[in-house]
This record gives C-alpha cells, structure tokens and sequence, in this order.
C-alpha cells in the first residue's frame, strides 16, 4: 500500500506518503504562520485560500521528490474532521478530485486520531496507552485500547493548552504561534523572581487553562514583574496542569505507556519535565520528534494506512463535521 496523506484542517497545508515497507517516504508542508501573525491569530478564510493555491503546487513537489506517479497511490487519506470547516472542505474537494482521476479509494481520518498515530511513525508503540493530546485546538487524554479504540477521560473545559500560549503571547507583544514564541523568548532564561499562580481546581480527567491565562494577563497588566519571568511562570503552570492529570490517569490507570502529541509537545521545558517524572516513575513516556508534534500529513497517512488495511475493499461516506469528537467519528465509521 501506498497512502497519500491530506492534511488542511487548519494553517498547516501539508502532503505526505507512506509507503506499507518503507515507512514515510516523503513529506511536504507549507506552513501560513507568516500570515496570520498580521492578524495576531488565525483568519479561517485567509487558511482556505491558501490551502486552495498550495495544494497542486505541492503535490507536484512531493511526487517529483519521492520519484511516483499518482498511478502508485493506492489510497488517499485525508481528514476530514474536525477543524476550520472551509480549511477541511478545501483538502477533501482536493482528495475528491484525485480520487475520481485516479480512481483511488479515500480514507477518512480524524485530526486527533492523527495526532495519536504521529507517535507510531518512527516506532510502534503498544497497547494499551494513554494519549495526551496538546495542541492548539485541543487539550484531551484518552485511553487507548486498541486502534479505533478511544476513550476519552477527560477534556478541557474552556482554552486549549495551545491557544493559552497564543493568546499570552499575543499579551506579551510576540508573534503567532505563541508557543514557540515563548520558548524562544525563553531561550536560555533563569527566572529571577518565583511568581506563585493561584491553583487549578477542576475535577476528574477535565482541565482548564482560561484561568491561568486571565491570572497572566492581570499580572502583564500590573507591570510588577518582568515580563519573562511571567511567561517562564505561565509556561511552569501550563506544564504543571497537564501533568497532574496525566499523572492522576497513570495511578488510577496503571497503564505505563503514555503518549504526548500535539503541538504543544514540541515544548522543550514540557518534554524535559516528562523525562524527568518519567524516569522518576518507571514510565514509558514518548513525545514524537518535533516534526511530527504539530500538524503534519504524515500521521493523517499512517492512521489512513491502519484504516485501509481494517477494511480492505469498504467505500467510506466523506462527511466534513467541523467539531464532531472522536469517538462520534468512529461510531459513524464503524
Ligand atoms: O497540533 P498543532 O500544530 O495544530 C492544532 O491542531 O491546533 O498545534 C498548534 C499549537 C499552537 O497553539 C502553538 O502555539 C502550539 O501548538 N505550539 C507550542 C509549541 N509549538 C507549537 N506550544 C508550546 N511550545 C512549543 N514549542
Ligand atoms: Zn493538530
């Protein structure tokens, strides 16, 4: 089998193929954050066209690089949810074209099955596992049994973990994406002040990260402090609250294998705080290579491939739902 993999369902517009052998073979993403960064944030319609004027130029790129013809696809899996609805509409319509052209089935995918299999790419991980799912739209941690076998534990209750470090950057005056923004305007810093941030109270697997983002604003606002050592707080207390529900899942669940994907795994501070705790506890923590952690075609393929090779000959219904869960795709997969 040989997938291509589609993925457009934010700012990302990125192509991938995975080859059954091989692994990926090769992949090729244009990322819009020069864009949005104008806006401090995204614009859904800016994400659309773009996605609409990339697309050929970079598939020809991708088929050129990796020496195939669309004739070697053998499928084309593409997510199809959820995301910025006109962004997915784009990279299906594209997917749908190339489909009837070649005569290629289509495998739908969801985003953040994607973002669980992006651990899967460079080795397999075993079953079960729980999956911490960070990035900018998300905050979710999931049992994982099996393939297609999600349970979702608990969520966030108001910002996801990424949109906290858009949203403060933006307060600190830096570029979109916030996240490595900070960590860049991290680089190399020892904070000099400890600033205490009021605790997170919220019950069971659920999280919350509006608070702590309110608790930076008023703190930039009152101008007491310096400014980095209230983003490297901001930064410690997003860290913090990811980790004691992660932690509270692993006690409760005693599975061992924990994944981390998303892109706020790309987080240097955030992968050596789970290194450390990880080792402390006998954990089997994996964070993807940073490539991999934000958007990327190539887990879109990979959990494509794992879904070909389920239903071998199964035509699927491509329906593009903006904010369906996971575990409602599934069912209406199934
Ligand atoms: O997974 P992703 O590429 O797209 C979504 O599915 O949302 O995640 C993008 C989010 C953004 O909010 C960005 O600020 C955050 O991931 N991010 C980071 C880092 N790199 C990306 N957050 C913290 N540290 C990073 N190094
Ligand atoms: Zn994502």
């Amino acid at each position: 089998m040989l997938l291509l993999g589609i993925e457009t369902s934010c700012d990302d517009t990125s192509l991938s193929l995975f080859d059954e052998k091989r692994g990926i073979i090769f992949e090729i993403s244009q990322s819009q954050a020069h864009l949005h960064n104008k806006y401090k944030g995204i614009v859904p319609e800016l994400c659309s066209r773009e996605h609409l004027k990339n697309l050929f130029p970079l598939l020809d790129i991708l088929l050129k690089e990796s020496d195939k013809k669309m004739e070697d696809i053998t499928h084309i899996a593409i997510t199809t949810s959820p995301g910025l609805i006109l962004s997915l509409v784009v990279g299906v319509s594209f997917g749908k074209a190339l489909s009837f052209l070649y005569n290629k089935p289509i495998i739908p995918v969801h985003h953040i099955e994607g973002h669980i299999y992006s651990s899967f790419l460079e080795e397999k991980r075993e079953y079960p596992f729980l999956a911490l799912v960070i990035s900018g739209g998300h905050t979710e941690l999931y049992l994982v049994k099996d393939f297609e076998e999600y349970h979702l534990l608990g969520k966030t209750k108001d910002d996801a973990a990424g949109e906290a470090f858009d949203k403060v950057a933006t307060m600190l005056g830096l570029s979109y994406p916030g996240g490595p923004s900070i960590e860049k305007f991290l680089e190399n810093y020892l904070p000099q002040t400890k600033i205490d941030f009021p605790s997170v109270n919220i019950p069971n697997y659920d999280f919350s990260f509006s608070g702590i983002k309110t608790f930076t604003k008023a703190l930039i606002e009152k101008n007491n402090y310096n400014k980095k050592d209230i983003a490297f707080y901001f930064q410690e207390n997003i860290i913090l609250n990811l980790w004691k529900k992660l932690y509270k899942a692993v006690i409760d669940t005693n599975v061992k294998n924990v994944v981390v994907v998303g892109g706020v795994s790309a987080n240097k501070r955030l992968r050596d705080f789970l290194s450390k705790e990880s080792r402390e506890l006998g954990l089997n923590i994996y964070l993807p290579p940073k490539k991999y952690s934000t958007d990327n075609a190539s887990m879109i393929a990979y959990a494509g491939y794992l879904r070909a090779k389920r239903y071998q000959d199964k035509s699927f219904n491509l329906v593009v739902e903006p904010s369906i869960s996971l575990e409602s795709f599934i069912k209406n997969i199934i």
